[in-house]
């Protein structure tokens, strides 16, 4: 077979209908169930999603006579806010644990194959074994204090405890931060200040690849950095021994010597021996918040998008059962970290709460060799496999052999996230990979809206390669022109939504102004997602990328303005100003001028030194690619930096279009002639 590339026009705007073979089981065999449960959303809600509820447990119903959704989306009305099942009480954990042991007999089947960096590592967990360790950890909590509202901040690797910590503080309505366990000891300060944490789960060490990584050490450096600022609140340290008891490679387990602090510092599994097994589950309000996920914002300063507990259950179920057409024989593995979004609601959540089996993957696509994915998809006989193009791009890189190892005859569904797919990825994807018989599920959302809003459903919708297509249930999409009219049939322009689905997020942390400012001020009445959209002529729609300051690097935002913050705090640096530039693998990458202060030098050991600060104050995510030096900026008069023609000398276009408002004109030719070729 042909696999279609860039030469094959023809094949990239074929539609691909849905496969026959998974008609017949499918929860949505075909087209014209869709429309008619789409229009059973949106048209009655009550009945739809009152369908959905009954299928969980409640510890008390929602108020009589309140609409199932209430809601305003208009600034000019008043305050925005969500809310979904009002007066209905509930618990996540109980929902997802408890009921599918006690109810649904569960307790034997596996909820994770954990597999772990190393392929020996691996470890079974069924779902009662997982509700055991869930209660001993929440009780645990319980005695160090933790009470209902309370915020617990987990930095860990992709190990169970990552899980269990999570599932605990949901079992006591505790809310989590998770922080993904790439982020620096400043992220990790910052967002642990900003919820005002009362105790930190992080783990000793762990190896990501052949690169071991102290993560204790990273956690106490954000512990004394809070304490600098004079506001620490954590008052427990909880340690996960992972390094030293799972990571067998025959080091001395002291390698690491990390200083501990016997008043903060105590191990998980010291902490949970002999504690009981049993738990009450604290009944919550189906509008308590369940956990807070950071995610970058325009001003450099991180967001803290708060998701609660009854809303964001059912809509992570539902989209998890529908978009991977999920059946009790699968076996499901999402290759996401469960510190983004896609790990809290595509792994924690939404596969529990169906009762499903998943693998739980600790290592990178590359490590020990370049067809590990490959292996551990035959390994466990993975049925539904969902991963983003960054890793497709990076992994289409070797070609087919190391595919053809390995007997990947198990897949059904193929899904996407995180960025829009390029044609050539989602060929490869669907012919390689899926081998013609499996759809791919390209799915747009964000940490905000908490599932899946745009997505094809396997059985039912013809597929367009680099299309997410249509809207998931209870979903209204509006495609809204600069002037903020919204426009009808084939259109392009801002990605909006007209009215909020139960798993919207509700605010943002402690700033409830900057969440109306950031998503519903530019058009009032409108949810808007910060993409550009555009909708054909069969009503698909299109992801056309971010259009506001945020770049997508490996399917991860990230805000220009935060790393230029970064920079800035060097002392040579004067100015900044970041852009993206298109990666191969990354899909974006950092394309960063430097204004240096007068008479300091450009030097190769300052660039070095730039890219360390970034990496120390965000993350290995967000190292540079490219540093220019930029003698002057191109400004308006204003004093606004012109980042569209920044962008264009990144990428060495040279047509710049109307420069009439730059201030001074010679910049341009000045940084054109500088340019970088080759990354830093
Ligand atoms: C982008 C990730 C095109 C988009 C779940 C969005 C996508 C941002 C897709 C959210 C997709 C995500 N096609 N673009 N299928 N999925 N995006 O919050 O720009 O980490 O706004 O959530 O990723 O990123 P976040």
């Amino acid at each position: 077979m042909v696999v279609p590339g860039p030469d094959h026009i023809e094949e990239r705007e074929r539609v691909y209908p849905p496969p026959e073979e998974l008609k017949a089981d499918a929860h949505v065999p075909d087209f014209s169930s869709y429309l008619a449960l789409y229009k059973k959303s949106i048209e009655e809600p009550e009945e739809f999603w009152g369908n959905v509820a009954d299928e969980f447990y409640w510890d008390s119903r929602p108020t009589a006579g309140h609409p199932i959704l209430q809601y305003n989306f208009d600034v000019t009305k008043g305050n925005v806010f969500v809310k979904f099942m009002e007066g209905a009480k509930t618990n996540l954990c109980y929902n997802v644990l408890d009921r599918n042991v006690l109810e649904r007999n569960f307790g034997d089947r596996v909820a994770y194959h954990w597999e772990g960096n190393s392929a020996d590592h691996q470890q079974d967990i069924t779902y009662s074994q997982l509700l055991k360790h869930v209660c001993r950890c929440a009780n645990v909590l319980r005695l160090m204090g933790v009470k209902k509202g309370d915020r617990v901040a987990i930095y860990l690797p992709m190990v169970p405890e990552l899980v269990c910590s999570m599932l605990a503080c949901a079992r006591i309505g505790a809310v989590h931060s998770v922080v993904f366990a790439g982020f620096s000891a400043d992220s990790l300060c910052e967002r642990i200040l900003d919820a005002q944490c009362s105790v930190l789960v992080t783990a000793d060490g762990v190896y990501r690849g052949d690169k071991l990584i102290n993560l204790k050490q990273i956690a106490n450096e954000a512990l004394e950095r809070c304490r600098e600022k004079g506001s620490s609140t954590v008052q427990k340290c909880v340690v996960v021994r992972h390094y030293a008891l799972r990571t067998n490679t025959g080091e001395a387990s002291n390698k690491l010597q990390t200083p501990w602090d016997a008043a903060v510092d105590v191990w998980w599994d010291e902490a949970l021996d002999g504690v009981c097994d049993e738990c009450e589950p604290e009944w919550l309000e189906a509008e308590d918040p369940l956990f807070i996920l950071y995610t970058s914002g325009s001003t450099g300063k991180p967001k803290g998008v708060v998701h609660t507990v009854a809303g964001y259950m059912l809509y992570t179920a539902l989209t998890f059962k529908y978009v991977f057409d999920y059946h009790f024989d699968d076996v499901y593995w999402c290759t996401a970290d469960i510190g983004w979004i896609t790990g809290h609601s595509y792994i924690t959540y939404g596969p529990l709460a169906n009762g499903a089996t998943s693998v739980l993957f600790e290592g990178i696509p590359v490590y020990p060799h370049v067809g590990r994915f490959w292996e551990v998809i035959e390994k466990y006989r993975v049925s539904k496999f969902y991963t983003a193009p960054t890793a497709i791009r990076l992994l289409m890189k070797y070609g087919r052999e190391p595919l053809l190892k390995y007997d990947l005859s198990s897949l059904r569904v193929l899904g996407t996230v995180g960025e829009p797919i390029n044609p050539e990825a989602w060929h490869w994807y669907h012919e390689v990979v899926g081998q013609g018989r499996c759809p791919i599920v390209d799915t747009f959302w964000q940490t905000e809206t908490g599932g899946h809003v745009l997505t094809p459903l396997p059985a039912a919708t013809a597929l367009k390669p680099g299309s997410a297509t249509l809207p998931f249930f209870g979903v209204q999409p509006s495609i809204m022109s600069e002037l903020g009219e919204e426009l009808e049939g084939e259109a392009e322009g801002y990605l909006v939504f007209r009215s909020p689905w139960p798993g919207i997020m509700r605010t943002v942390y402690g700033n409830q102004e900057r969440f109306e400012t950031t998503y519903f001020k530019k058009f009032p009445g409108f949810y808007v997602t910060g993409d550009g959209c555009r909708r054909d002529k069969d009503g698909y729609y299109w992801i056309t990328g971010r259009i506001d300051d945020m770049l997508n690097v490996s399917g991860h935002l990230l805000s220009t303005a935060e790393v230029e913050s970064a920079l800035t705090e060097h002392d040579s640096v004067a100015e900044a100003a970041v852009v993206s530039r298109p990666h191969a693998v990354k899909g974006e990458c950092l394309y960063c001028f430097i204004t240096l202060k007068d008479s300091t030098e450009f030097t190769h050991t300052l660039k070095d030194e730039l890219k360390k600060q970034v990496r120390e104050k965000i993350g290995p995510i967000a190292t540079p690619d490219f540093i220019q030096n930029a003698p002057g900026l191109p400004k308006t008069r204003s004093g606004k930096i012109m980042r569209r023609v920044l962008r264009q000398i990144a990428r060495n276009e040279k047509d710049l279009g109307d420069l009439s408002t730059l201030a001074d004109p010679k910049v341009v030719e000045v940084l054109f002639s500088q340019r970088c070729e080759a990354a830093a």
